[in-house]
């Protein structure tokens, strides 16, 4: 069964979308499986930039059906924005290549309001840097059974009883705990029942489709968001997101069985970046970090906050490719190294004395520990045409077959470039045309 998974080995923005767009040229189905608005997955093509929130990263692609899976969050507004400005864009929208799913919960007002109020409580030193979105607080009423789902929007006199009874609690903290003024149910229930009436043709029962594409064959994509290191339950909690990013999110999120699975790739960039509050034991300060943010460009594609940047941390990347099962690796941003005179990887963390691989759970052992680096020489050439191994300057093919050499996983794509065409294919492991 040729299905596989696209996830992200490090603290997200390891250019998931650009990945899933590359490969979407070869999938029947992209299935997005978890996170909701927080991300922001750019593709560059004919000299366009796009950033998609909530869309698959393979709604360009015209051989695929898009599909938004139960375990998403979805802001409407931000939905229907982001599809009308797709269409003017020139790339069509529409129920026969996009849906739904029905169960998916909805990022309601309530939610960004307290995500926003919370960090703004929060005292300095302990903020999460989240992205505003609303995702913590949704989830949160997801797993306290007083979510709204899409399909409730479809339902108006349903949702408005639904509606009046959890904002009434909801409003309860809004303005006893966190000091705010309450919201307007009947604003809300107005509004959001426009959104259910402009996506109902979108919303269906995604899993049905997942299951009845795997049965006939047929190759699915599951895109992740974020990056397994903000996973719920395998990040560096409570530094993290609310939803899990890492595989476990495909089961929950679509419906999809583990058969259906052959392989699954981690997108890794060829350094690390992380975005928001949080332990980064590779982070870099002064001119390294400036060069890694200019070179690459690291300002958030969802915020527009400026990215840590840091050498390419093996001990954490090991620890995302062993919790994820992951088969393959897609090495991205090979390109933005050129022009170093070193490169440096992470090969274990020293604390307390002694050396480790594993990465560890605590956060005060991980925001204490000292990362120990391999160094190796540079290379100083453009690499965005090339197009196979051997053209490769000799010292950035050495670094990729050293990232294969110490996490004992295949290196299947090297992007070099944020343009379809700057990659290469070492091997045809995975995905073939
Ligand atoms: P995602 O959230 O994982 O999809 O990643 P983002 O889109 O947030 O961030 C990745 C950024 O790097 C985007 O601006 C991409 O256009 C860009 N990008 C992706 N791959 C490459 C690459 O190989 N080289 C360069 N220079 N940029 C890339
Ligand atoms: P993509 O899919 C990078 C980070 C936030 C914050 C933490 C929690 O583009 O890789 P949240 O709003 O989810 O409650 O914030 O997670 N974060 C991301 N960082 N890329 C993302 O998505 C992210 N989504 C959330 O910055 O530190
Ligand atoms: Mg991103």
């Amino acid at each position: 069964m040729p299905s596989i998974v696209v996830l992200g080995t490090q603290w997200g923005d390891e250019g998931k979308g650009r990945i899933v767009d590359l490969i979407a040229s070869r999938t029947d189905l992209v299935v997005r499986y978890q996170g909701g608005n927080n991300a922001g997955h750019t593709i560059v093509t004919d000299g366009k930039k796009i950033i998609l929130h909530h869309v698959p990263s393979g709604i360009l692609r015209e051989n695929s059906l898009s599909l938004i899976g139960n375990g998403v969050v979805i802001d409407p507004k931000v939905l229907v924005a982001e599809i009308d400005a797709l269409r003017s864009a020139g790339y069509p929208v529409s129920p026969s290549n996009f849906l739904i799913s029905e169960r998916a919960h909805v990022i309601m007002p309530y939610h960004r309001e307290i995500d926003l109020l919370r960090e703004k409580r929060r005292a300095s030193g302990r903020k999460i840097g989240t992205t505003g979105r609303g995702i913590g607080p949704v989830y949160e009423d997801k797993y306290a059974r007083r979510g709204i789902r899409m399909l409730d929007l479809t339902e108006p006199e349903a949702f408005r009883n639904r509606l009046v009874s959890v904002m009434a609690e909801r409003n309860a903290y809004i303005e006893k705990v966190l000091g705010a003024e309450s919201l307007d149910p009947e604003r809300v229930y107005e509004e959001y029942v426009g959104y259910g009436e402009v996506l109902r043709p979108f919303i269906s029962d995604v899993s049905a489709i997942v299951r009845r594409s795997g049965d006939e064959g047929k190759r699915i994509l599951f895109e992740g968001a974020q990056g397994s290191l903000l996973d719920i339950d395998f990040g560096t909690y409570p530094y993290v997101t609310s939803s899990n990013a890492g595989l476990g999110g495909v089961f929950s999120g679509t419906g999809a069985v583990p058969a259906l699975i052959s392989s699954i790739v981690g997108v890794a960039k060829a350094y690390t970046t992380r975005v928001g509050e949080g332990p980064f034991p590779t982070e870099e300060s002064g001119e390294i970090q400036d060069a890694l943010r200019r070179e690459g460009e690291e300002y958030g594609a969802t915020t527009g906050r400026s990215r840590r940047c840091g050498w390419l941390d093996g001990v954490a990347l090991n620890y995302a490719l062993r919790t994820n099962g992951v088969t393959a690796i897609a090495l991205t941003k090979l390109d933005v190294l050129s022009g170093f005179e070193k490169v440096k990887i992470c090969t274990g963390y020293g604390y307390n004395g002694s050396v480790t691989k594993e990465f560890p759970a605590s956060l005060s052992v991980l925001e204490s520990c000292e990362p120990s680096y391999e160094e190796m020489d540079g290379w100083d050439e453009d690499l965005a045409g090339i197009k196979s191994a051997e053209h490769l300057p000799p010292n950035a093919l050495r670094f990729v077959k050293r990232v294969e050499e110490l996490t004992g996983v295949p290196v299947w794509i090297v992007s070099v470039g944020p343009q379809r065409d700057m990659y290469l294919e070492l091997r045809d492991c995975v995905v073939s045309r």
